[in-house]
């Protein structure tokens, strides 16, 4: 039940490739490696290898669209989406959590075509150390176990995508079970302006501002940094006009 609560359909997914800017290099790749395998499974039957990916890491530094990436990418391939809090299989208080973690790849299998959104995967799959509690090996061993299990069979379209801003801290077992992995960066020129373009769309919007000029002093914000400078600016607008009311 708590699985089910995160689980979301394609429809309603208000994220698409549009509302992605400056992203367009990496939403090709995933076109061709994820969504094509899965849209179009009749051209790939016959081959083991041209499968879709049963893992998908996007890496990259906060705010620069990896959640964004993921939903568009369910919702563009006309996946489920399944948005797992890892919180629920980790906590140790939560002794159901092995059964938890097996309820969410049959309900993964039964919905398919469907895509495990797991985020900061890192704080779940991190390097195995010596400090780990038991229990906390113990799940990721199963969660692996029940990954593999994907693999096996050809027609199922289960596929597990991470996000993290650390892909050095994750275990190299699971990095190898990630073999599409994508770099998300902080924008550069171009990139911020195709983000800013994409904030401002639709918004009133004074001739006298400069996306251009705008673009070339936001060196080194990210596109979540770029959203919240344009909400604090509409912000002091509605401030000023206040005051001189
Ligand atoms: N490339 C982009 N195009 C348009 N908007 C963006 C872009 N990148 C970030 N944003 C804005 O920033 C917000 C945060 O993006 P998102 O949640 O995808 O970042 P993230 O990479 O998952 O960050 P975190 O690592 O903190 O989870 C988005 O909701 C969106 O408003
Ligand atoms: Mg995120």
């Amino acid at each position: 039940m708590m699985i089910a609560s995160h689980l979301v359909d394609p429809a309603e997914i208000s994220v698409n490739w549009a509302s992605i800017g400056g992203l367009s290099h990496i939403i090709n790749e995933i076109k061709e490696t994820v969504i094509l395998p899965i849209k179009r499974r009749d051209l790939f039957t016959d081959s083991h290898l041209t499968q879709p990916p049963k893992g998908v890491l996007l890496h990259g530094p906060p705010g620069c669209g990896k959640t964004m990436i993921a939903k568009a990418t369910a919702k563009e391939a006309g996946c489920r989406f399944i948005n797992l809090d890892v919180s629920i299989l980790t906590d140790k208080w939560y002794g159901e959590s092995q059964k938890l973690a097996s309820a969410v790849f049959t309900l993964a299998m039964k919905i398919q075509p469907c895509i495990v959104f797991i985020d900061e995967i890192d704080s779940f799959l991190r390097n195995r150390n010596i400090q780990d509690h038991e229990a906390t090996a113990m799940m990721k061993a199963q969660f692996m176990t029940l990954w593999d299990g994907l693999g096996t069979d050809t027609n199922c379209t289960v596929i597990v995508m991470g996000a993290t801003n650390r892909p050095h801290d994750l275990d190299q077992a699971i990095l190898r079970r990630m073999p599409a992995s994508f770099h998300v960066p902080l924008p550069n020129l171009t990139q911020r302006k195709d983000i800013l373009k994409l904030i401002m769309d639709g918004e009133p919007l004074d001739r006298a501002v400069n996306l251009d000029i705008l673009a070339g002093k936001a060196e080194g914000m990210s596109g979540s940094d770029l959203k919240e400078m344009c909400r604090n600016a509409s912000m002091y607008r509605v401030r000023d006009f206040m005051k001189s009311e």
